[in-house]
């Protein structure tokens, strides 16, 4: 089964609901890009590409509501459509603040509006989702070749961790971390996964796990704290996983308990990646201290869904991301190979 995380389908954005994965298979429509905010807001979408996928469409979806509403392409009617877009842009911005994929597609579709700004609004706004269009084929090619590059680091038999899911579910399609192990299993290598369950919002146990199973691939489910305990019996042979930013030094946001792992995988000498997209990769914050960290709601950890467990009157924390130090990554898998112990020398030259 191909899994189209997002697709355009009619003249509007449709999302796969991932707040009701693995329970029901769901596609909600979008038509604004207050609409795609709230979804990234309340993560139907989720993971660092497939938000900025998402805003890119909300961005595209803005320009054809505003364009189809406009009577003429006078003076007044170009002023309310470029403050239509300003506010398109800022609603999408506010939605989540740590992926820096979701302010690279903005930029990305900003520059493009600005190339094309003296055409009609309907031209415009063909521009733009052909660029939305361009960033979903681009992320399934750049996940495919991380994942060639990924692949070639685990040995036949591995068994490897992940935390979170950066599967097909959280790109346009193939997936980062998740994508290593599909080019791994499609190059002939047997591969199993061990998917830490991923508290409070339970992406491994959900969408991880559900990704595996219907490919075939051998997943075991583990609950977070389980990690250290299969480390020191030998049942861990790499970790990979995903991430929402790197800093230009190398350190690693992605979810909660992350660091966890890579302190444990530091310990018991195994190899810790991160499958990182280019576009992942923020040069402007020096390092993981300046990367914001969401802080969601304490209803996601008192519970799930309607039953709660945690004591009433209990404060409660919900940091929904944690940085991983650099020197505890083995190597960064991007579309243009690995690096190996990246640092800021490193990273200044891939982009150079
Ligand atoms: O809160 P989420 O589900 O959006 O967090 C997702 C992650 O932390 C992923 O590991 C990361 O975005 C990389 S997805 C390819």
């Amino acid at each position: 089964m191909k899994i189209e995380t997002l697709r355009w389908f009619n003249n509007r954005l449709e999302m796969i609901d991932q707040r009701i994965l693995p329970a029901a298979f769901e596609y909600l429509s979008y038509y604004t890009a207050a609409s795609v905010a709230e979804g990234i807001r309340s993560m139907v979408v989720r993971g660092a590409p497939a938000i900025g996928v998402a805003a890119a469409y909300g961005v595209a979806l803005e320009a054809l509501k505003l364009s189809q509403r406009a009577k003429g392409e006078g003076n007044d009617e170009k002023a309310d459509f470029k403050q239509g877009m300003e506010a398109g842009f800022a609603v999408l911005a506010a939605s989540r603040p740590t992926a820096v994929n979701l302010f690279w597609a903005l930029q990305r579709m900003r520059k493009v509006w600005e190339s094309v700004a003296t055409q009609t609004q309907q031209q415009i706004a063909q521009h733009l989702l052909t660029e939305a269009h361009e960033i979903l084929a681009e992320d399934v090619r750049i996940n495919k070749a991380m994942g060639a590059h990924g692949a070639a680091l685990l040995q036949d038999g591995a068994r490897v961790l992940t935390h979170c899911n950066a599967g097909a579910l959280a790109t346009a399609g193939w997936g980062t971390a998740l994508g290593v192990f599909r080019s791994a299993v499609e190059s002939g290598k047997k591969i199993s996964v061990i998917a830490d369950e991923t508290r409070p919002f339970l992406q491994g146990a959900r969408l991880t796990a559900w990704e595996m199973v219907q490919e075939n691939i051998p997943v075991t489910l583990i609950t977070d704290n389980m990690a250290g305990h299969l480390m020191a019996q030998g049942e861990i042979d790499a970790v990979v996983v995903g991430t929402d930013r790197v800093a230009a030094n190398g350190d690693v946001a992605n979810k909660i308990g992350t660091y966890m792992v890579a302190v444990l995988a530091q310990r018991h000498n195994i190899p810790f990646y991160v499958a990182c997209p280019l576009s992942t990769i923020d040069m402007t914050i020096a390092t993981g201290k300046d990367i914001p960290i969401e802080e969601r709601s304490t209803e996601e950890v008192k519970g799930f869904r309607d039953y709660h467990w945690a004591a009433a009157g209990v404060t409660i924390r919900n940091p929904a991301f944690d940085v991983t130090p650099a020197e505890l990554v083995t190597g960064l898998i991007t579309e243009k190979g690995v690096i190996h112990h990246p640092d800021a020398e490193q990273l200044r030259r891939l982009f150079a």
